[in-house]
C-alpha cells in the first residue's frame, strides 16, 4: 500500500498518446472510509472487501488502531477487530491529514457516549464546516461543541431519536447522524439527507449489522434505533469518481477503454455529458466501454449534490473543456475554492476566466506541457488528464494528493498506453 507520508514525488507525463485497454475500478474511497469508521459500532471482527489500495485507507487504519482496533489487511480485504470499549479521542496529527476522520464522531458517541475528534484538515477546496454534524448530534441529545481545536461530544445517558432537518444535504453530516442514530432510543428522521451512493452503501452496511433504516437513496432517511449491532462482512461499492475520471480521460485522449467493476447507474449525468462531448459509451459485462475518435465538443456543467453532477469531477470537466471545441460555462455549487487549480491549468495554456463560482472556458486546440502542482486529490487527477493531451512534457508535483484517492494510478495509466512515470 502507498505510504501516506507527504513526499516530493511527482508524475512526469508526455502527452499525445490515446488510451486503449482495460482498467478495473475497486471500492470507493468515500465509501470505504465511512464503513471503516462505522465498524466501531459493534465489538468483534468486521470484514470489508473491495478495499482500494489508497493512502486514506492507511490513515483511517491508523486512526482506528489508536482507538483500540486491531486491523489486518490482505489483497483488498480489511478485517477490523473492534474492542468492547474503544478509546474516544482522535488526535490532530492524523485527523488533519484526512477530513473523513470526522466520521468516527457519530459511531463513538453512539457506542461509548463520548468523542473528542480534532477539527479536520483535508483538501484545499474551500471552508468545510461541521455545524450540521454538531447540530445533528445535539438534536439527538448529545452535548456537542468545539473546544481547543476538538469537536467534543458527550451523551452520558445515550442518544434519543429525533427529527433532524439539514440546511444542505451534506454527505458527512448525514453519515454522522445516521451512525449515531442507529443505537439511539426511538426513531430518527433525517430530512434533506444526502442521497449519494456512498450513503446507500453505508446504510446497507449498517443494516447488515442489524440496524433498522428506511429511505436510503431518498431525501428522507428514517432510522429506528436498536440496542446493539453485530460485526458484518460487506463489499464496498465501486468508486464512481474513479470511473468518471477514466471516462473523461479517454474522451480527452481518444481511444477505447473498458472500465470493469464500474456502476454506470451511479454516474448517469457525467456519462450523458460525455456522450454529448462525442464519446460512445456502451454497457459491457461487468462495466462500461468508452470510445472516442475525435476532438471533444465542449460541455456546460453545474455541480450539485447527487444525483446532480458530482463536484469531485469538476477538475476533469474543466480539463476536458480546456481542449474541447467551443466555449463552455462550468458552475461549482458545493465547494467555493474548487477553482483554485485553474491557475495550474492556465500554466498549460488553457483559456479560463473564473468569476465567483463560474468558470468560462474557451477550448484551445492543444495544451503545452509545463510544470504544475496538485493541491488536492481531484485537482491532481484533472491536471494529469490535461497533461495526457498536452504537447511535450508536464510534471505534476505533490503526487501524494493523488495517492489519497487513486490506487495504482501510474501503473494503470501505463497499461493503457500513457507515457507516464512516477519520480
Ligand atoms: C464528501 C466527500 C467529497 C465530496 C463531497 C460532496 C468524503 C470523504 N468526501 O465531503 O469528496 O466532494 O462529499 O459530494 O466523502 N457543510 C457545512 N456544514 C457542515 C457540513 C458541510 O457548511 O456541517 C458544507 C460544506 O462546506 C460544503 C457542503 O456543505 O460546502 C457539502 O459538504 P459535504 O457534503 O458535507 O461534503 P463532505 O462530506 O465533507
Amino acid at each position: 500500500m502507498a505510504s501516506h507520508v507527504a513526499s516530493a514525488d511527482r508524475f512526469r507525463i508526455v502527452g499525445g498518446m490515446p488510451l486503449n485497454g482495460q482498467v478495473v475500478v475497486t471500492g470507493a474511497k468515500n465509501s470505504v472510509l465511512k464503513l471503516m469508521a462505522a465498524s466501531l459500532l459493534a465489538p468483534g471482527k468486521t470484514v470489508i472487501r473491495n478495499v482500494p489500495a489508497i493512502a486514506d485507507v492507511e490513515i483511517m487504519s491508523e486512526l482506528l488502531t489508536r482507538l483500540g482496533c486491531t486491523i489486518e489487511s490482505s489483497s483488498g480485504v480489511l478485517t477490523i477487530d473492534v474492542p468492547t470499549q474503544p478509546e474516544h479521542r482522535a488526535d490532530y496529527d492524523l485527523v488533519r491529514k484526512m477530513r473523513a476522520s470526522i466520521n468516527v464522531l457519530g459511531p463513538l458517541v453512539a457506542r461509548v457516549g463520548k468523542a473528542e475528534v480534532a477539527l479536520p484538515g483535508g483538501d484545499a477546496i474551500g471552508s468545510r464546516g461541521l455545524d450540521f454534524h454538531i447540530k445533528g448530534l445535539e438534536i439527538l441529545g448529545a452535548n456537542a461543541h468545539i473546544e481547543h481545536g476538538y469537536v467534543v461530544a458527550k451523551a452520558d445517558k445515550g442518544l434519543t431519536g429525533a427529527s433532524v432537518d439539514l440546511d444542505f444535504p451534506s454527505v458527512g453530516a448525514t453519515e454522522n447522524i445516521m451512525t449515531a442514530a442507529v443505537l439511539a432510543r426511538g426513531v430518527t428522521t433525517i430530512e434533506n439527507a444526502a442521497r449519494e451512493p456512498d450513503i446507500v452503501d453505508l446504510g446497507e452496511f449498517l443494516i447488515s449489522m442489524g440496524a433498522k433504516i428506511e429511505g436510503l437513496g431518498t431525501s428522507v432517511i428514517s432510522i429506528t434505533g436498536v440496542e446493539k449491532l453485530s460485526p458484518t462482512d460487506h463489499t464496498t461499492v465501486a468508486d464512481r469518481i474513479i470511473t468518471g475520471t477514466w471516462a473523461f480521460a479517454v474522451t480527452m485522449t481518444g481511444g477505447d477503454i473498458s472500465i470493469l467493476g464500474a456502476r454506470p447507474e451511479h454516474l448517469e449525468l457525467p456519462l450523458e455529458k460525455l456522450a454529448s462531448a462525442g464519446a460512445v459509451i456502451t454497457s459491457i459485462q461487468g462495466g462500461i466501454r468508452v470510445r472516442m475518435n475525435h476532438r471533444p465538443q465542449s460541455i456546460d456543467v453545474a455541480t450539485l449534490p447527487y444525483p446532480g453532477f458530482p463536484t469531485d469531477l469538476l477538475p476533469m470537466v474543466i480539463a476536458l473543456n480546456s481542449i474541447a471545441d467551443g466555449h463552455s460555462l462550468v458552475t461549482e455549487n458545493v465547494f467555493e475554492s474548487r477553482f483554485m487549480f485553474v491557475n495550474e491549468l492556465i500554466r498549460l495554456g488553457a483559456q479560463i476566466n473564473v468569476d465567483g463560482h463560474h468558470a468560462s472556458i474557451t477550448g484551445v486546440k492543444e495544451l503545452s506541457g509545463a510544470p504544475v502542482e496538485a493541491h488536492d486529490i481531484r485537482a491532481g487527477a484533472g491536471l494529469i488528464l490535461a497533461a495526457l493531451v498536452a504537447d511535450g512534457e508536464t510534471t505534476v508535483d505533490q503526487a501524494f494528493h493523488v495517492d489519497r484517492g487513486y490506487p495504482n494510478f501510474t501503473q494503470q495509466l501505463q497499461e493503457l498506453g500513457a507515457k507516464v512515470v512516477r519520480e
